[in-house]
C-alpha cells in the first residue's frame, strides 16, 4: 500500500512528516453511507465502521504532535435524518467516548466539543461533561468533536453573545474585532485550522467552521471515511507541506528573510496563536 512506511510510531526520521505540520487538522468524515451501500449493508454499518477511523486519526495525531483535530461528527441538519440513524450514531458516540477515555487519557489528550450540545441526549452530554472534565489537565492533543454543529448558527450564536455584551455595557461596538469575534465562538482558544480535509470525494465545506477556515488549506480525497487510515492522513499532511501559504501578502522574489511570506511560513500559521493576537494576517488582501 502507498505511504506503508508511515505506519511508525513517530514523524522523526520520516520525510513527509518532518515540520511544517499543521497545528490544527479538521476532517469532514464523510462518505459512510456510500460505503455501506457499495456493501450492500445498511448505511448505519457505515458509521460503525467509521468508529475505528476516528481511532487512527485520533492516536496518529497525538503520536505526531498535532495541536488540535476537529472532527465533524454530527451536523445540525443531520437530525433530519431517519431516526434509526441518528440513534446509531448516538449510540456510537455514547460507546466511543466510554471505550475510549482511559486510552485517551494514558495518551495525554484533551477532549472538548463544539456545537448545539444541548440538544444531545442526556445521556450523551453527560458523557460528553465527564470525560471532558476527566481529560483536562492534559496538555497533548485537543481532540473537538463537532456535534449538532452548523457553522452559521455557531456565528450567529456569537453575534448574539457580543451584542449581549454590548447591551450589558461591557463593552462598546468598536471593541469588537477579528480577535475578540473569535474568542466568542464555540473554538475559542484553538488555533485556526491550517488543513481541512474531506472525505468522499465532495468538494464542499458544508457549513463546516465558516469562520475558521478563512486561511485553511483544503485537502479532498476520493477515500470513503471507513477506509481512511493513518497513512491517508499521512499523505494529506504530505499535500499541505507542499502548499506556498501566503495569507493575502505576496512572495518576493528575492525570498528576503524579512518579508511577511517567509515569516508566516516559519510560523506555519497567520498571526492567531490561541486567543491573544489578530486573527487576520497584515495587509490580507484577498
Ligand atoms: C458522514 O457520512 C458521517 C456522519 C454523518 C457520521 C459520522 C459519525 C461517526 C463516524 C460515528 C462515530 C464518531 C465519533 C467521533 C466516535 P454520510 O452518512 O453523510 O455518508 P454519505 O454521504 O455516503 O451518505
Amino acid at each position: 500500500m502507498l505511504f506503508d512506511a508511515l505506519i511508525g510510531q513517530s514523524p522523526k526520521g520520516n520525510t513527509l512528516l518532518q515540520p511544517p505540520l499543521p497545528r490544527h487538522i479538521a476532517i469532514i468524515m464523510d462518505g459512510n453511507g456510500r460505503w455501506a451501500t457499495e456493501r450492500r449493508r445498511p448505511r448505519v454499518w457505515g458509521h460503525k465502521n467509521g468508529v475505528e477511523s476516528v481511532r487512527q486519526v485520533v492516536s496518529a495525531c497525538g503520536e505526531w504532535g498535532i495541536e488540535a483535530l476537529t472532527l465533524f461528527a454530527f451536523s445540525a441538519e443531520n437530525w433530519g435524518r431517519p431516526a434509526l440513524e441518528v440513534a446509531t450514531i448516538m449510540e456510537l458516540l455514547n460507546g466511543s467516548i466510554l471505550r475510549e477515555r482511559d486510552e485517551l487519557n494514558r495518551n495525554n489528550v484533551r477532549f472538548r466539543t463544539i456545537g448545539q450540545t444541548d440538544r444531545l441526549p442526556e445521556k450523551t452530554q453527560r458523557l460528553i461533561r465527564e470525560v471532558r472534565d476527566a481529560l483536562s489537565g492534559n496538555t497533548g492533543l485537543t481532540l473537538n468533536i463537532a456535534l449538532s454543529y452548523g457553522g452559521r448558527d455557531e456565528i450567529v450564536a456569537a453575534a448574539r453573545r457580543l451584542a449581549g455584551r454590548v447591551a450589558r455595557g461591557e463593552i462598546a461596538p468598536d471593541d469588537i474585532d477579528a480577535n475578540l469575534f473569535s474568542d466568542s465562538l464555540d473554538t475559542a482558544g484553538l488555533p485556526d485550522p491550517d488543513l481541512v480535509i474531506r472525505t468522499s470525494g465532495e468538494l464542499r465545506v458544508s457549513n463546516f467552521l465558516l469562520w475558521q477556515l478563512a486561511y485553511a488549506e483544503l485537502y479532498f480525497t476520493p477515500v470513503h471515511w471507513p477506509d481512511f487510515r493513518r497513512e491517508h492522513l499521512a499523505e494529506a499532511i504530505a499535500a499541505f507541506r507542499s502548499r506556498r501559504r501566503r495569507f493575502g501578502l505576496v512572495e518576493t522574489e528575492s525570498g528576503d528573510e524579512s518579508s511577511a511570506v517567509a515569516r508566516v511560513t516559519e510560523q506555519q500559521i497567520p498571526a492567531n496563536p490561541v486567543g491573544t493576537q489578530s486573527h487576520e494576517a497584515p495587509n490580507a488582501s484577498c
